[in-house]
């Protein structure tokens, strides 16, 4: 395994690979990595190749987030990749990925506008552009995301579309602790106490999904019930709460298409996202 800080390096690795006719598996991280990540890496192992990305994007956080606070740790990333078979780490500089003249941006509309887009303004605008960057350095045949981050797995799936990106984009199961926490770098940042409260995203997609099972059709009445349960715990406070249309993001009334129910809940001043899809076609 080779971990490279430069896009020429990539380049030319990749370069090498291309001519003796090797297929490339991208996952693009911000490192970090538990087994969310972990499941990615082995998805991509039905490529000859697969090349990970580690870069804490400054363009996809807002000025009152936790870019600075972000959990960094190489070595221990490296030895996950390495264990798991990834061939090459790109490890760029903040500097090699935005040059000083910086100007170029992909700003999708529509899905971008419902969710994470309404609390998180900048967030999908960081996103693409820095996905796409990346896509075009390392010109992967697959690449792979998880649907922890169900808005974002669209958003890239449509960007890919919509601009005619030659890339196939894979999503991949969320991988959840022992009690039905997702797993996430971001679990880090919750103490004892948070992380029992924290509880309360996965025990409201469990009612959530218990009600569709026992027939509910009506989106109002189902967020109503999860909301109800997940503001009895005093710690939790929730940013969004909503049931979308699974490939638009637009709020639906009437649970009768593949309609996902997206969440995203501060818990103390860490702020987790969890969700499900529900086929209702
Ligand atoms: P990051 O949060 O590091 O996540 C990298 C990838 O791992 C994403 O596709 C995310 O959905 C997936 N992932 C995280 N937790 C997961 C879990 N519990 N189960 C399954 N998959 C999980 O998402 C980003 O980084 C960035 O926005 C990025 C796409 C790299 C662009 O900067």
């Amino acid at each position: 395994m080779k971990t490279v800080k430069t896009i020429q390096d990539v380049c030319e690795c990749i370069a090498g690979w291309r001519r003796d006719g090797l297929s490339i598996g991208f996952v693009p991280t911000m490192g970090y990595l538990h087994e969310g990540h972990q499941s990615l890496i082995n998805r991509a192992a039905e490529n000859d190749r697969i090349v990970l990305s580690i870069f804490v994007n400054p363009m996809q956080f807002g000025q009152n987030e936790d870019l600075a606070s972000y959990p960094r740790d190489l070595e221990r990333d490296s030895r996950l990749c390495e264990e798991n078979g990834v061939d090459l780490i790109f490890y760029p500089e903040p500097e090699e990925m935005y040059g000083a003249d910086f100007c170029s941006y992909v700003d999708m509309s529509v899905l971008t506008e419902e969710l994470c887009g309404l609390s998180r303004p900048v967030h999908f605008r960081g996103v693409c552009t820095v996905v796409l960057k990346l896509f075009n350095i390392v010109t992967p045949d697959r690449a792979y995301f998880g649907e922890k981050d169900a808005q974002q797995l669209a958003i890239i799936k449509r960007m890919v579309k919509d601009l005619n990106i030659n890339v196939e984009v894979i999503g991949c199961p969320i991988v959840r602790e022992m009690d039905g926490l997702a797993k996430s770098s971001r679990n880090t940042y919750l103490n004892t106490e948070e992380r029992k409260a924290a509880l309360v995203l996965y025990g409201g997609i469990q009612i959530g999904k218990k009600l569709i099972k026992d027939g509910e059709r009506d989106a109002v009445a189902l967020i109503k019930e999860i909301k109800g349960y997940i503001e009895k715990e005093p710690l939790a406070k929730i940013d969004y709460l909503k049931a979308v249309d699974a490939m638009t993001m637009s709020q639906v009334e009437k649970l009768d298409r593949r309609v996902l129910v997206a969440m995203a809940v501060f818990i103390g001043k860490t702020r987790l996202i969890d969700n499900f899809t529900f086929d209702f076609e």
